[in-house]
Formats: structure tokens, C-alpha cells, sequence
């Protein structure tokens, strides 16, 4: 099945990205749109680069961050907010259909 995330890139042109289910927001958008300095661990949830910030309605419907992810959205990415994420620990799942992230500034 496929998933539908609506990604923000950094010049705030919006793209809409049809991915297979469990896939991750890294994958997806390196896969697709190859962003410079994007998801440079390959995922490993260790360079904060993958940081994304996730519409404030669609943020509660992902699953909540663990406590790496915590750590290094805090010691690597760039301004977390409230509503930061890293797009290599969130595997899209049908009920996240039609998300919108926005890649963060690098
Ligand atoms: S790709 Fe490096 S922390 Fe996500």
C-alpha cells in the first residue's frame, strides 16, 4: 500500500511523495528528492540531519520519539521545536496518510 507524505522542502515548494508503507521519512525524502546534507548517517539516528518539522495536526498521530531520538534532536539537529522529528525513526504507516513534514534548515 502506498502513503502519501506532502514534504516542505527548504526553498517551501511542496511536494507530494507516493512511498510503500514502512518506509521511512529519511528514505522517502532522500530517495525522492535528494535534499544536500540530508539524513547523513543513513539513518542511524546519530546526525540529526534528517530533522524534520511535522504539522502540529499531524504530529500527534505519530507514534512518540524514544529516547535516541530525544537525545539526538537535542545534541544534533539544528532549532528543534516542538514539533521537531527525525525522518529516520518514523516509519510511514497507512494512518499517517497525507501527512506534511518540512525539511529543516541545514
Ligand atoms: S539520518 Fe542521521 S539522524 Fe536520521
Amino acid at each position: 500500500m502506498l502513503v502519501r507524505l506532502n514534504v516542505i522542502d527548504r526553498e517551501g515548494k511542496t511536494t507530494a511523495l507516493d512511498i510503500e508503507e514502512d518506509t521511512t521519512i529519511r528514505d522517502a525524502i532522500e530517495e525522492k528528492l535528494s535534499p544536500d546534507n540530508y539524513g547523513v548517517c543513513g539513518g542511524n539516528c546519530a546526525c540529526g540531519t534528517c530533522h524534520a518539522l511535522v504539522t502540529p495536526s499531524d504530529f500527534e498521530k505519530l507514534k512518540a520519539a524514544e529516547e535516541d531520538e530525544i537525545s539526538t534532536l537535542k545534541e544534533a539537529a539544528i532549532k528543534p521545536t516542538t514539533h521537531s522529528r527525525l525522518g529516520c525513526q518514523i516509519e510511514l504507516k497507512k494512518e499517517h496518510n497525507n501527512i506534511t513534514v518540512t525539511i529543516a534548515p541545514d
